[in-house]
C-alpha cells in the first residue's frame, strides 16, 4: 500500500492562502483582474483563494495535461479545455497547484500571451524547485517544498487523493 506522510497541515495551508489573498487584493485593487485556474489540480486552492479576495475578479479555468510519466512532466503538454473569456488588455493571474519543472507553466504563459493581456502573473500553492527546467517568476507562492511527490488539497496521483484536506508526501 502507498504510504501518506503529512507535509502541510490544514492550518498552515489556510494561513498562507489568506496571506497571499491579502497581497493579491492589495496589488490589484485598482485593476480588472482575471484569475485563470489550471485544472484539475488548482480547483481546491482557487476556490479557497478567490473567496478570500476583497476585490472584484473574473474567473476562468483552462485544463492542461501532460502525457508521459505519471509522476513527472515529460514536457508534452496539451490543453483539453481552452480559455473561455476575453483577457485582452486585462491583468491575468494564473492560479496553479504546484510548479515542478515549470514546463506546464511556461507553455500556459505563451498560450495566454497570444490573447494580448495587459499583464500575466503567477500564483502557486506549491513551489518545488529542484527539478526546475525553465526560469519562471512565481509572483505569489504559498509554500516551497522539497522534491518528492505530493498529493491532497487538489493534487492527485493517477486521479486519486485530490479530496484530502491536507498535503501529503506519497511514498509508493
Ligand atoms: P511541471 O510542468 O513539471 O512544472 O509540472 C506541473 C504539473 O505537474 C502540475 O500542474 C501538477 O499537475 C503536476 N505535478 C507536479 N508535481 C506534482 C506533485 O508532486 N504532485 C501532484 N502533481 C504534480
Ligand atoms: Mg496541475
Amino acid at each position: 500500500m502507498p504510504e501518506l506522510i503529512p507535509v502541510i497541515k490544514k492550518d498552515e495551508i489556510d494561513s498562507k492562502v489568506a496571506e497571499v489573498a491579502r497581497r493579491i487584493s492589495n496589488d490589484y485593487k485598482d485593476s480588472e483582474l482575471i484569475l485563470v485556474g489550471i485544472l484539475k489540480g488548482a480547483f481546491v486552492f482557487m476556490s479557497d483563494l478567490m473567496r478570500l479576495l476583497t476585490i472584484q475578479v473574473q474567473t476562468d479555468f483552462i485544463c492542461a495535461s501532460s502525457y508521459g510519466s505519471e509522476t513527472s512532466t515529460a514536457g508534452n503538454i496539451k490543453l483539453t479545455k481552452e480559455l473561455g473569456i476575453d483577457i485582452q488588455n486585462k491583468d491575468v493571474l494564473i492560479v496553479e497547484d504546484i510548479i515542478d519543472t515549470g514546463l506546464t507553466l511556461a507553455y500556459i504563459i505563451e498560450y495566454l500571451k497570444s490573447f494580448g493581456p495587459k499583464s500575466i502573473s503567477v500564483c502557486a500553492l506549491l513551489d518545488k524547485r529542484e527539478q526546475r527546467r525553465v526560469d519562471i517568476k512565481i509572483d505569489y507562492s504559498c509554500h516551497v517544498v522539497e522534491d518528492g511527490f505530493l498529493v491532497g488539497y487538489g493534487l492527485d496521483y493517477a486521479e486519486n487523493y485530490r479530496n484530502l484536506p491536507e498535503i501529503y508526501h506519497l511514498k509508493l
